[in-house]
């Protein structure tokens, strides 16, 4: 039988919210099923984009019990950490291409007595993320370039999450293996196929009509 750890986690991308109306579309997801929300913080250098800061998680905070699954596309993330943890983060996820050397960051993560977890990005082999599956609680494979919401798809990671699937089985790690950008009702099975099991989904989820039945049709459609 799947166990908790098994089960498909959905985290719709507050970034393809209505912000007008941020605590309503929160809800409205929330009510559709929702198991996290995914926040995606940019700076405007590491990726060519910026969305909402440590005032934005806070008053997101206020508004939900939902675990804030919060994906930093940060060039400097570790001046970050006490800030995002203080305003509500349940996890942060930082990224390899920012941080080469990644272990102090995600102790100190760690150290705040929340959840660590490493991104790559599409064209970013896996080799260099491997080494710290045993630091982290998060593995997160991008499938678009960080920076935008509502890209297409890239098929061409699904090969990386098996590999990352692979390892955390042989090792028997409790990592979550998250993929995230253009994922929707399309590509669901694929990416649960390859191993994920957290899917964040925000184009597909916050602009659906119906958002329940997006939800269910990723999770088990
Ligand atoms: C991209 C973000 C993604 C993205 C997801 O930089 O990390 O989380 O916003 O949104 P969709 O599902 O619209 O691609
Ligand atoms: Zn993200």
């Amino acid at each position: 039988m799947a166990g908790d750890k098994d089960a498909i986690r959905i985290a719709p991308s507050v970034l393809a919210a209505d912000f007008s109306r941020l605590a309503e579309e929160i809800d409205r997801v929330t009510e559709a099923g929702a198991d996290l929300l995914h926040l995606d913080i940019m700076d405007g250098h590491f990726v060519p984009n910026l969305s909402y800061g440590i005032p934005v998680v806070e008053a997101i905070r206020r508004c939900t019990k939902l675990a804030l699954d919060t994906h930093l596309m940060l060039s400097e993330p570790s001046d970050y950490i006490g800030p995002f943890a203080d305003a509500g983060a349940d996890s942060l996820t930082i990224h390899l291409e920012a941080c080469p050397e990644p272990a102090d960051t995600l102790q100190a993560i760690r150290g705040r007595g929340i959840k660590c977890g490493l991104a790559v990005n599409p064209g970013t082999p896996v080799d260099g993320l491997l080494p710290f599956l045993d630091q982290i609680d998060l593995a997160l494979i991008m499938s678009v370039e960080p920076g935008f919401g509502g890209q297409s798809f890239q098929d061409r990671v699904l090969a990386k999450a098996q590999i990352v699937r692979q390892q955390i089985d042989e090792r028997g790690l409790e990592v979550a293996l998250e993929i995230d950008g253009g994922v929707g009702p399309g590509n669901a099975a694929a990416c649960r196929g390859a191993g994920a099991r957290w899917l964040v989904a925000g184009s597909s989820v916050f602009g659906a009509a119906d958002a329940a039945a997006a939800i269910r049709r990723i999770r088990q459609g």
